[in-house]
């Protein structure tokens, strides 16, 4: 019996105040439960209010949407790992699509962060995923198992098995179109498989998230689907009703 993971990736939204009281609605939905875990990853300035707000709900883990690869320093704007991780967050989103696409970010960056959260003891969660152009042109798993290798390539196999993996098709984020269950499911038996050869192991505890357009609607059969182990939600993660009825699939 799988304990799915259901991770919150608020993006560039929800401000301290709005964080707060999402987080007030929610908890009144979300008692105390051993059988899922819950992750939300609000933007690093309402960081605060939402570690506030869950002082006493250990239960829930919280992440940062970006780290920079370097310890401390000179570097205007970033966020180290360390200091992420003083401040109370576990888990830090790698490579997601948006950082990506939106700000360029290389798969060598993507190894450089991975290493840099290993070092802090801050837990990975490696997002690759195919754009439209590449699905079509069959590039899906070439595409997905390039992005998985590189990021983890900077850590030993031990760390990497301690990693996370979200696919996320990037055709599907924020799009209204979904991943069949079928088609999510094959991608991740492709990543699974990757992750067994890559760990030299007959079998892994790396969890493989899928994310795009994951909404109340369609959440129970994604996470049905073999070898999805939890869903990485954006837009639907936003509203604390909707996602409460999520996290509780
Ligand atoms: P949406 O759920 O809004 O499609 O976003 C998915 C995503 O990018 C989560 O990281």
């Amino acid at each position: 019996m799988k304990q799915p993971i259901f991770a919150a990736n608020w993006k560039m939204n929800h401000a301290p105040a709005d964080a707060t009281a999402f987080m007030r609605a929610f908890l009144a939905h979300f008692g105390k439960r051993q059988d899922r875990g819950v992750i939300f990853f609000p933007p690093a300035l309402s960081f605060g209010a939402v570690v506030g707000a869950l002082k006493d709900r250990p239960d829930i883990q919280l992440g940062v949407q970006n780290i920079y690869w370097e310890d401390k320093g000179a570097f205007t704007g970033e966020n180290s790992a360390t200091i992420a991780r003083a401040s109370g967050a576990k888990y830090v989103l790698v490579g997601h699509s948006e950082r990506r696409h939106v700000f360029g970010e290389t798969e060598e960056e993507t190894g450089k962060k991975v290493a840099a959260a290993t070092r802090a003891g801050l837990t990975p969660i490696v997002c690759v995923g195919e754009t439209l152009a590449q699905r079509e042109a069959g590039e899906t798993e070439m595409v997905v198992l390039r992005q998985l290798r590189a990021a983890l390539s900077t850590v030993s196999s031990n760390d990497a098995g301690n990693a996370v993996i979200a696919y996320e098709p990037v055709w599907a984020i924020g799009t209204g179109k979904t991943a069949t269950p079928a088609d999510a499911s094959t991608v991740h038996q492709a990543i699974g498989a990757e992750l067994r050869r890559l760990l030299d192991s007959g079998s892994t505890a790396v969890p493989i998230l899928y994310g795009g357009s994951v909404n109340r609607g369609n959440a129970a059969d994604l996470l049905a689907a073999p070898e999805v182990d939890g869903l990485l939600v954006g837009g639907a993660s936003l509203d604390a009703e909707g996602w409460a009825s999520i996290v509780l699939t």
